[in-house]
């Protein structure tokens, strides 16, 4: 029948989609961060390429090269191995055309491949000495061509007596080719190198009395390491050099030092190898002036100009000087226009020529240093990069490049106030990377409540009577009627929609949720938790009283409330990051714990002894019967509080020769969806449940021992202890449902193996299926009743790892029916791993095959190592670096748990441990589906005369 071959073409329309497509890179999202940047330079990776890239590095001794045109990094490497707080004494140069940079920190000088990143050598600093100074050593004309160039190190001794040694290391990674040691200088000496082609400088700048605040200059010979000539000058005043280092314009023709005291009238300059101190005197404009900053080009054959940046209250300005190598003096060329704005100015060379940069908020503006009329000049225009452009400049760097005089191009990357970074290309502002995001300390969900309308409208028409609800829905669907026009229009593209549209629609069942981070520098930031995108964010320093840290940050109800310190709270719009109200407080807070109360969650601040107390200074509640809290006190003893009207003191617990340095418990949402495991013969083992389970973390010297309490007793149920802890390795610990998990790195005290260790334990009621044991028979239960000593059914594995996990999460959905699954950070492999549950069950056969019933419930034998293999790495192959927590929260579909991860790097993802089972997948034919519901309309159609007929035709029989 010819309605037979539409049906059938219509289901051959459909593609055939075979081949599985992965989700990674669609559903994630992932900021790779380097920090605030510390060092950052304009330079080409090879002497062969013409484009430049932008190297940083930052206070997080974090290294990277992005491309200037949109931001993108093209490699990065933590020179510590993780990213480090406080790392500003790391140092980073880079040779003429070698294709190496070259940084030094700690104990550690590396080489790395200036276009891939590729480590080319490292040369560790013997001795109980630190990197203090890297300079590269310049060299004049393009004679190195294939060469390679050495760098000078200056190290500090780590101790009074030891010496200061300067070196020169071979750019080949053949180490040290001389060294100059100088035993006579004191640890609180300020001391730095310069370089300049010929000679290496020493500088010394001791405080004290003898030595008469006098600033000693050793010149050795570059090629030899010999000292050539020793001298003082009187120079004592503070470095006003951009960088803070004691010298300025090194590994340029006439490195110098400058200095200059408040209130900065004069500026004191000796050029190096020069005894003469030259005295120059910045303009009078009838106010104090707050600060000079000197920036200076580098490179050798650069000019020897500098530009002085004098800041007012009011204003800014520059003056611009040149050096006069031969006599050692500086005379004033000339001066830039006083400016209202902020400004920030850099220098950069291109062969002799050298040339200054201004930023400020409206404009960039190119100077040639020898003359002040200016090369160019842009007004700045946002091109839609909001972040942060607008505002004041703190720092930039500039990289000029000019084919004549009338063509001239300026790029600069430029430091805001609030440690974003952007880049300024003739004015237009190009991207911004916002690298706070690497400070973020504390981060909560926080739900998005303007997607949920039809939610509160739904739940308006549940409260009122069925005439009024009947009304409102009939009034609802007469509003959403407006829409559909426009909807049947969308319908087309919807349907033949790309994949894209796919990964937006499961976005949109998901529900939205931002996070909410809060930075070491107490700024606050909201990205979308589905695609890391910048919402908002707020400065916290303002209303944030002096030497108050916060301490708790939680978000309800749209509201972001934080707890300070010093007692304070502040409280903020999740939807803007508006202030909405800052309360002063009287007690200090250590810690925070919010119990649930009427009318409102009730706050226990727990102070530095460990002991919480109601805070009545904020907004009175009563909490909830039957609340316990522990607390942690100085000495490393848990005590158990219960909290009622009153707060009283239940159990104290002190483990013997240890610490406890951290308590566990259940997540505050951690559904449970079964109370019993069904076996193969479809027995039922059931699981031991109680609120009130917690881990405690004690640590001795090597032992680590974990106790599993019931926290409203103390009693305690299960106790487990580990020898040979290797200390400072990360201990993470992980209570869910009815079981726990933990890791930590042992030692074996003969071979020195190091082990990371993953431990499950499930608890059940009874070793037996269809047991309830003591508590078969109760319908009541109570915490203090004799038999609530009966201990759970433990039952353990231990897994050993290939590498150490830290920071253990489990995921969460809103049911707790979807499996649950292990989230962990790999901290040597920059990783996010997900471990499933049913890897770790702890019922896996030991030593033999699993019995068929065994295989039915799903159980294989057990093998004692665990592979993390990168199938399982939530991260896929990006590099996620120095994570510190790993968050989770259940979605509106209970397949699918959201994932946050934070600490430098920020990543995010959904993850589904039982797979999609609540949504279409990719593999769903919408066009085949409607295809089919249309064919057979038309079959319907077509065949019913027929039918019809048929019918008739027997009614005539
Ligand atoms: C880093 O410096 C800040 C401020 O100087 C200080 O509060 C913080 O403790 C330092 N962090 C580390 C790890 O040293
Ligand atoms: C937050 O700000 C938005 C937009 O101004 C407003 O609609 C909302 O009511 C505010 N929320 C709170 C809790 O004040
Ligand atoms: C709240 O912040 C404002 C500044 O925005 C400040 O003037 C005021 O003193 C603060 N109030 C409290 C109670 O800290
Ligand atoms: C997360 O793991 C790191 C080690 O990679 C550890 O230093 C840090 O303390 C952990 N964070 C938490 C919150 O436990």
């Amino acid at each position: 029948m010819r309605w037979y071959g539409i049906l059938l073409s219509a289901l051959a329309i459909a593609p055939a989609h075979s081949i599985y497509v992965d989700e990674a890179f669609n559903i994630d999202f992932h900021q790779a961060l380097l920090g605030t940047p510390h060092t950052t330079f304009f330079h080409k990776p090879d002497s062969s390429s013409n484009a430049a890239l932008l190297y940083s590095l930052s206070d997080k001794a974090v290294l990277g090269a992005l491309n200037p045109r949109d931001g993108s990094l093209v490699w990065r490497q933590a020179i510590a191995g993780q990213p480090r707080e406080n790392a500003t004494d790391a140092y980073l140069i880079a040779g003429e055309d070698d294709g190496k940079i070259t940084t030094a920190f700690e104990k550690t000088v590396t080489t790395w491949d200036a276009s891939d990143g590729r480590l080319v050598w490292t040369h560790g600093i013997k001795g109980r000495s630190r990197a203090i100074g890297l300079q590269a050593v310049p060299v004049l004309g393009s004679s190195t061509d294939g060469a390679v160039q050495d760098v000078i190190l200056l190290t500090q001794p780590q101790k009074e007596g030891g010496g200061y040694v300067v070196s020169r290391l071979g750019g080949d990674g053949s180490g040290e080719r001389w060294r100059h040691s100088d035993f006579g200088a004191k640890l609180d000496a300020v001391v730095s190198i310069a370089t300049s082609p010929k000679h290496v400088y020493h500088v010394t700048k001791s405080s004290g009395i003898i030595s008469g605040q006098k600033t000693q200059v050793v010149v050795l010979d570059m090629t030899t390491g010999k000292q050539i000539k020793e001298y003082t000058v009187s120079l004592d005043a503070e470095s006003v050099s951009f960088d803070g280092e004691l010298v300025a314009g090194s590994s340029s023709a006439a490195p110098f030092m400058i200095t200059s005291d408040k209130p900065y009238k004069t500026l004191k300059l000796n050029v190096l190898g020069n005894t003469k101190v030259a005295t120059v005197t910045l303009e009078d404009k009838t106010e104090d002036v707050l600060s000079v900053k000197v920036h200076y080009a580098r490179g050798p054959k650069a000019l020897p100009h500098f530009l002085a940046h004098v800041q007012t209250a009011t204003r800014h300005w520059a003056e611009v000087y040149h050096i006069n190598t031969a006599s050692g003096e500086a005379t004033r060329a000339y001066s830039l226009p006083a400016t209202q704005e902020a400004s920030a100015f850099s220098a950069s060379t291109n062969g002799e020529k050298v040339f200054f940069t201004r930023v400020t908020s409206t404009e960039v503006i190119v100077y040639s240093s020898e003359s002040h009329g200016h090369l160019g000049r842009w007004t700045r225009t946002q091109l839609g990069v909001g972040y942060a452009s607008s505002s004041e400049p703190v720092s930039a760097t500039a990289e000029v490049a000019s084919r004549d005089v009338a063509n001239i191009a300026v790029r600069v990357a430029v430091a805001a106030p609030e440690g974003s970074w952007y880049m300024i290309r003739n004015g237009d502002t190009q991207w911004s990377r916002t690298e706070m995001l690497a400070y973020a300390d504390m981060a909560a969900w926080s739900d998005d409540l303007a997607a949920d309308s039809l939610v509160q409208e739904l739940q308006e028409e549940i409260s009122v009577d069925p005439a009024t609800a009947y009304v409102n829905r009939v009034y609802r669907h007469a509003t959403e009627l407006r829409h559909l026009p426009a909807y049947l229009m969308q319908l087309p593209q919807k349907m033949f929609g790309s994949s894209n549209d796919e990964v937006t629609a499961r976005q949109n069942l998901i529900g939205t949720k931002s996070l909410i981070l809060k930075t070491k520098q107490n700024k606050l930031f909201s990205v979308s938790g589905v695609t890391g995108k910048l919402q908002w964010h707020t400065d916290l320093s303002p209303v944030l009283p002096a030497e108050s840290t916060v301490r708790s940050l939680a978000t309800q109800e749209g509201r972001i409330t934080m707890y300070n310190s010093e007692g304070s709270v502040i409280v903020v719009n999740a939807t803007t990051g508006q202030l909405i109200e800052n309360k002063s407080g009287s007690t200090p807070v250590n810690r925070l714990v919010e119990l649930p109360g009427s009318p409102a969650s009730t706050i226990l601040k727990v102070d530095e002894d460990g002991t919480p107390q109601f805070a009545s200074d904020l907004a009175p509640s009563v909490p909830d019967e039957g609340n316990t809290v522990m607390t942690i006190d100085k000495s490393g003893a848990v005590s158990g509080w219960t909290v009622g009207t009153t707060i009283s003191k239940t159990w104290t617990f002190s483990p013997p020769n240890a610490k406890i340095v951290d308590i566990t418990a259940r997540p505050a949402h951690d559904p449970i969806a079964s109370i019993g495991r069904v076996l193969g013969d479809r027995s039922v083992l059931y699981k031991y449940f109680t609120p009130n389970l917690a881990l405690l973390t004690a640590v001795s010297s090597t032992t680590l021992t974990i106790y599993l309490i019931d926290a409203v007793t103390g009693t305690i149920l299960h106790t487990s202890s580990h020898p040979g802890l290797l200390p400072t390795s990360p201990i993470s610990t992980i209570i869910s449902e009815n079981w726990f998990a933990y890791t930590f790195t042992s030692t074996n005290p003969t071979t020195h193996a190091i082990t990371p260790q993953l431990i499950i334990s499930e608890l059940y009621e009874s070793s037996l299926p269809n047991d309830r044991g003591a508590l078969s028979s109760q319908t009541n239960y109570s915490s203090f009743g004799p038999d609530a000593t009966t201990k759970p059914h433990v039952i353990s594995a231990a897994f050993v790892l290939t590498e150490p996990i830290a920071n253990l999460t489990v995921t969460q959905t809103a049911q707790g029916i979807t499996n649950r699954q292990l989230l962990a950070y790999l901290p040597h492999s920059h990783a996010i791993a997900s471990i499933p549950r049913h890897i770790l069950d702890a019922r896996r056969p030991i030593d033999r095959d699993p019995t068929t019933a065994e295989i039915e419930e799903g159980l294989f034998r057990y093998d004692p190592s665990l592979p993390l293999n990168p199938q399982q790495f939530l991260s896929h192959s990006r590099e996620v670096m120095g994570i510190n927590s790993i968050m989770t929260a259940p979605t509106l579909l209970e397949s699918t748990s959201m994932v946050f991860a934070f600490g430098h790097d920020v990543f995010g993802t959904q993850v589904a441990p039982s797979q999609t089972f609540d949504v279409l997948g990719r593999g769903f034919k919408k066009v085949q589906l409607v295809g089919t519901v249309v064919a057979l309309y038309f079959g319907v159609l077509g065949v019913r005369p027929l039918v019809r007929r048929k019918v008739v035709e027997r009614g005539w029989m």
